[in-house]
């Protein structure tokens, strides 16, 4: 496969041919509030500062540490913007660690680099773009660094071609996207990640980095990247930061596939940071005359606490890195929990009566439609057949997908399908025709997954990836107006190698699969671009911004009890927009807890998200219905503020607290709206400390309406009232909760 197709910022790269200006021997690339600065030092490219913005050049580079980390003459390392293994230190030794780690054609195991061109090139409006290329001082291999500076949100994208002139094939033990040394910066650092599993993904964890110690999070999953841990952290410089306070360094890892991060804090108290696509499953050989793009990092610093990383990032996703970040998303409703594999043509035309009467804009249908004869994906079938086979199931459908969408149509909804694209069940048609077209090794058996037949797709291969495309041509070109595909993926890698490479190129599977992923989202994406896609894979294993730079929005966590919503959305808040979260109002018991909340919680956390159902309308008893139509309605309204405002965590529901708070507050602060949300009951819970709001204007005045009232009971005594936006910031919001489950969510308009 030619990488080369795979560029992240392809287009740019192609305009960026036309201008193009050598910046000499040091360069400071500046955001509205950030700086990096770097410095070509002996031949070879350092970072000398990131973080607040300096202005003069000069003092930067007189300040910074001159290669010697935290002032040991044992020191061996030096700030290298690329750190490669065996690259020359600063006086003696070589460095050991490094985010790249190439054998050369002849052997040779170190890289040592050395600038060759330095430039900024041409690029979008509010963006500088710094390209650093560095060649190997023997070996005709180049590394080609690009440093993306997105003024207006204070984010710095970053991304390393590697280019292999040599006369063999090179191997690449390490080739990680991000390995920047950082000058000594700080006495203390903590770190925070996002941990979890199936059902409570991005559970929060932080620990400090104590010298001599080095943290590493990772996915092996291949496919689910975001389970065990989302590609992203926190980085707290010096005290412990708060969401309002303290000196933060933010990144995320844009890729879906294994990746590695680690924080490396060693003997001498210099700071590696490393990210990148995971290789432990052996050396990617890149073969001579070609080049590969690694995925991009996309990096951002605040000295005003965690509060204003997320909100940089947010607007980076929405301005620069979702398709469609500033499309409002619409309500609808998946069928998955209100039918599962059960529906017939009449229960979906009734899901579709029911969402319709409450506001909704979309009705999504989920597993279950596909798989013809014995594979037939049906109720009596479930999940163990018929992956692969993206052809309607007529017994369950006579009127197919094509019959559903005119109805659909017919009640003024638009139209969407669940598809799972990347796996096959031994048990289908496509996999009896084409037994090597899984990710397997051919010595031995297959393993399998859920339904006891679910194998993963071999996307390095084409002519795979061909057919998938082909089928699900054909059928999203016959479905006029189709708005929304649910592209699901419930499967890690559980055999490794690739049928399709030869030999020598086994362990260019997992990357090459990914590759090969975005290759086919890409193709989908451009012949149809109106078809939004929601990424998901087992719920929230695909929160990652590798799939989200072809799909819009991803699905939160099959776990929709909203009192555990409230966690996994508030961890997913730290990196990923509320437009791009999805969350649904479910029945009770909830499925998967078996707790029960009441109607107005569940509508009360879900609409912090992407609002949507998953359940039958026709269990609603008609005063839920009735209720569900006014926050629909008020949803709407409120959505631009949600979907496209600036978030400010209020009340952490982390360390016990009984409540969880966060608001929304839209560019221009006339709009703010505000939610809180009981998590434990208690006689002193019911009075909890006033909420004290965020990011209003102060001298703005606030007209107060609380939203979702159910039987008239309030939460408050001003509502109605017009509040400063002073007061509310400092003296706080008075509440007054009841009952377990509480919750509220109040409105704010500036006068
Ligand atoms: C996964 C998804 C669910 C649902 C099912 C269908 O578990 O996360 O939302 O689509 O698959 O099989």
């Amino acid at each position: 496969m030619h990488l080369k197709n795979f560029l992240p910022a392809f287009a740019v790269l192609a305009a960026s041919v036309a201008f193009a200006a050598d910046v000499g021997d040091s360069f400071l690339l500046h955001t509205r509030s950030t700086t990096m600065a770097f410095a070509k030092r002996n031949g070879a490219w350092n970072l000398l500062h990131y973080g607040p913005k300096v202005a003069q050049g000069a003092d930067a580079a007189a300040l910074a540490s001159d290669g010697f980390a935290g002032g040991s003459f044992m020191a061996t390392r030096r700030p290298a913007v690329y750190s490669a293994y065996g690259d020359k230190a600063q006086d003696k030794g070589i460095n050991k660690f490094g985010g790249l780690q190439v054998t050369h054609a002849d052997g040779c195991l170190t890289t040592y680099l050395e600038g060759v061109k330095a430039e900024t090139v041409e690029d979008r409006p509010g963006v500088t773009h710094l390209v650093l290329t560095q060649k190997d001082r023997v070996y005709p291999f180049y590394v080609v660094q690009h440093f993306r500076a997105m003024e207006g949100c204070d984010v710095v994208e970053t991304w390393v071609e590697l280019r292999n002139e040599e006369k063999g094939a090179v191997r690449l033990g390490r080739m990680d996207s991000l390995a920047l040394d950082f000058p000594l910066i700080a006495n203390r650092f903590y770190l925070q990640s996002a941990t979890g599993q199936w059902s409570c993904e991005s559970q929060l964890v932080e620990t400090e980095l104590v010298r001599g110690q080095t943290i590493a999070i990772g996915s092996r999953s291949g496919v689910r990247d975001a389970w065990e841990a989302n590609a992203s952290f926190m980085l707290t410089v010096g005290e412990k930061a708060t969401e309002t306070s303290g000196r933060v360094i933010g990144g995320v890892l844009c890729w879906s596939g294994s990746w590695g991060l680690s924080v490396q804090r060693d003997q001498c108290d210099f700071v590696e940071v490393r990210a990148g696509a995971d290789t432990s499953q052996g050396a990617y050989v890149l073969d001579a005359g070609k080049s590969i793009t690694l995925p991009k990092f996309a990096l951002t610093y605040s000295a005003a606490g965690k509060g204003q990383v997320s909100r940089n990032i947010h607007k980076w996703a929405r301005d620069w890195q979702l398709p469609a970040g500033h499309k409002l998303r619409p309500v609808l409703l998946n069928s998955w929990e209100g039918s599962y594999f059960t529906f017939t043509e009449k229960v979906l035309h009734d899901m579709m009566d029911g969402v319709k009467e409450m506001g909704g804009e979309l009705f999504v249908l989920d597993d279950g439609w596909f798989g013809t004869g014995k594979y037939a994906r049906d109720a009596k079938n479930q999940d163990r057949v018929g992956l692969g086979d993206w052809v309607i199931n007529p017994e369950k459908l006579p009127n197919g997908l094509v019959g559903l969408n005119d109805e659909a149509k017919k009640r003024g909804l638009a139209f969407g399908f669940w598809v799972e694209p990347e796996m096959v069940n031994t048990n289908s048609w496509i996999y009896n025709a084409h037994p090597d077209w899984i990710v397997r090794e051919k010595t031995r058996p297959v393993n399998v997954g859920r339904g006891g037949s679910q194998t993963v797709l071999d996307y390095a291969n084409p002519a795979v990836r061909q057919n998938i495309y082909d089928q699900l041509d054909a059928l999203y070109s016959k479905i006029p107006g189709l708005s929304y595909i649910k592209w699901d993926a419930n499967a890690d890698f559980m055999n490794m190698g690739s049928p399709y490479l030869d030999a020598e190129h086994q362990a260019n599977m997992p990357f090459d699969y990914t590759v090969g992923l975005y290759d086919l989202l890409a193709k989908l994406r451009a012949k149809y671009p109106q078809v939004d896609i929601q990424a998901c894979s087992s719920g929230g294993g695909h929160a990652d911004y590798g799939f989200l730079r072809y799909a819009d929005e991803f699905w939160g966590s099959d776990n929709t009890d909203a009192r555990e919503r409230v966690f996994i959305q508030w961890g997913e808040s730290q990196f990923y927009p509320a437009c791009a979260i999805a969350a649904h109002v479910t029945d009770v018991p909830n499925h998967q807890t078996g707790r029960t909340t009441p109607l107005k919680y569940r509508f009360d956390v879900a609409m912090a998200g992407r609002l949507g159902f998953e359940l039958h309308p026709k269990n609603m008893k008609p005063e839920e219905v009735a209720f569900a139509k006014q926050c629909v309605a008020d949803y709407k309204r409120i959505r631009p503020t949600v979907q496209q405002g600036d978030l400010y965590r209020l009340v952490s529901p982390y360390g016990g607290s009984p409540l969880a708070s966060l608001m929304y507050v839209s560019e221009d602060k006339r709009r703010a709206v505000v939610f809180v949300w009981s998590l434990e009951r208690g006689i002193c819970h019911d009075y909890p400390a006033p909420i004290v709001l965020q990011g209003l204007a102060q001298d703005a005045s606030y007209r107060l309406k609380e939203l979702n009232v159910m039987k008239g009971a309030k939460h408050v005594r001003v509502d109605g009232k017009a509040l400063g936006g002073d007061a509310l910031m400092s003296m706080g919001l008075p509440i007054r909760l009841r009952g377990d489950y509480d919750s509220a969510v109040f409105e704010l308009t500036a006068e």
